[in-house]
Formats: structure tokens, sequence, C-alpha cells
């Protein structure tokens, strides 16, 4: 019921706006950060994902996010990624992740907001004028750790939102403006991490349907019109065949 009653709200939405997180590329082999899966040695993300943690100990810093990078390197995007893109060549949908892993990208999503940067991107941590500029470095396994600026020869860091940092005023400005939408789905996100955590409240302020899409409860659950559970692989292509099977277009053209 709850998927039909989402079905035909996004079929009517002139504006859908879609906010990933991790649980989205799980079914791709990625691993969460809040799962089992996402301990890495005895240390949790807010543990390593720190300007803090990295000025402390880059190597070991890097060494996660190597793992992680090495992890990656070997995934696909699955149903659920799918299923977006397609959506994403509407006009009127937007898509926001939290995601780093660019699997989005790779099933070509338009219009697609990063709002904690790609893994698959450095910056130069010394701050130096060109190094600000992230550059793009997909060699799997990275060389020598911590890898260095090829600017000025300090130290690299990969080009991610840590907590404790702001994220970039454009792609804030961006997740903001696809507030404005007539659905807002959020998918496989822990919906605790700030401000991504409040997007779909600020998105049912401005009047939108809003849904959630995860295998378990979160704390947006219980604000959220509709709550479903399962897996993204699973219901958002579920979604797109009873969207398909509607005798009448979707309204976004
Ligand atoms: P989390 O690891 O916190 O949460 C993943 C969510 O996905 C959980 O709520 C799971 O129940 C759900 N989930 C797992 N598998 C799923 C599936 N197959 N289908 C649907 N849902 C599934 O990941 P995020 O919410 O993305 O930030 O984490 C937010 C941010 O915290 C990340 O972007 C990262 C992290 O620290 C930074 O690195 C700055």
């Amino acid at each position: 019921m709850d998927l039909t009653t989402l079905a035909g709200r996004i079929r009517d939405a002139r504006r859908l706006t879609i906010l990933t997180g991790a649980g989205v590329s799980a079914a791709s082999g990625v691993p969460t950060f809040r799962g089992q899966d996402g301990l890495w040695r005895q240390y949790r993300a807010e543990d390593l994902a720190t300007p803090q943690a990295f000025g402390r100990n880059p190597r070991l810093v890097w060494e996660w996010y190597a793992w992680r990078r090495e992890k990656i390197a070997g995934c696909r995007p699955n149903a659920a990624h799918h299923v977006i893109a397609a959506w994403s060549q509407h006009a009127g949908c937007r898509v926001v992740t939290q995601n780093v892993d660019d699997l989005h990208i790779r099933a070509a999503t338009r219009e697609l907001v990063r709002i904690h940067g790609s893994i698959w991107e450095l910056s130069c941590w010394d701050g130096c004028a060109q190094g600000a500029t992230p550059w793009r470095d997909e060699r799997v396994p990275l060389g020598d750790l911590p890898p260095s600026c090829p600017h000025c020869g300090g130290l690299a860091r990969p080009a991610v939102v840590w907590f404790g940092e702001s994220l970039h005023p454009r792609h804030l400005h961006a997740a903001m403006d696809a507030t404005e939408c007539d659905v807002f789905l959020t998918v496989g996100t822990s919906a605790i991490v700030y401000p991504a955590a409040g997007l779909v409240h600020e998105a049912r302020r401005h009047g939108a349907f809003t849904a959630e899409i995860n295998l378990e409860e979160t704390p947006a659950s219980g604000s959220v019109d509709v709550a479903i559970h399962g897996g993204a692989e699973a219901i958002l292509p579920r979604i797109a065949e009873l969207l398909n099977r509607e005798p009448s277009t979707p309204n976004r053209t």
C-alpha cells in the first residue's frame, strides 16, 4: 500500500528530490559507516573522519581510506543506483548524496550534488593555493601512504568532508534548494549526520510529501509521511515497476 502511495506521489510530482546514504551502496558491497561491516580494525568512522585524527596520525587515516578505496574499486552500481539514475533523466529530479563512492556517477546520474565529496579526489592538507582545488587520483593502491600534494610536496588529504568541517557553500546551497520539491525521498541513510539529516525536515516545511526507504527505523522514520522498510536495491525497482505500469506518464517532462 505504501509503495503504491509513494509511486503515485512520484508520478504526480513536478519536482522530486532524492537524498541517499551508504545504504544505497550496501548491495554493491560498499561497507556502510554504522553497520558492523563499517568497523575497520577497532575504529569507528567518527574516530577517523576528523581533521584532528588526521593531524594526529595521517598515515592511520589514510590506511582507512586506502582500505575503503580498495573495497569500492571492485564495486559496481546496483539496481537502486540504476533506478535513481533513470529518474534523474527527468527534469525536476535532483539527487543529493552523502556517499563518496561515486557509484551514482558511474550509473550516469544527472543533477547530482555530492555534499560529502569524493573518495577518488584529494586536496592539499597544507593549504597550498593550487592544491585547494581537489584533483582526481583513482590509483589502487595509492602508493606510499600518506600521499603528497603534487603542487607543493606537502601532505595530501582525501577531499571529503570530515566531522567538524563545513559543507562547501555551493553544495549546501544546492542541497537546501533541492528541499523545495513536491516529493522528498530519503534512502539508505541513518539520518543522524547533520546537515544532511535536516534536509527531510526542511522539505516537509516546504510542504513536500516525504518518504524514507531503509532496512530499519531511523530518527526520521516517525516524521516522514511514508516509511518503507526494505533494501533500496529491491524497493526502488518495485516502485519503478509500478510507475511503468501506470497508464499516464509522469508529470515531470
Ligand atoms: P550509515 O552507515 O550511518 O547508515 C546507513 C543506513 O543505511 C542505515 O540506516 C542502514 O539501516 C541503512 N541500510 C543498510 N543497508 C541498506 C539497504 N540495502 N537498503 C536501504 N538501507 C540500508 O551511513 P550514512 O547515513 O550515509 O560522512 O552516514 C552519513 C555520513 O556519516 C556519511 O556520509 C559519512 C559518515 O560518517 C562523512 O564521511 C562525513
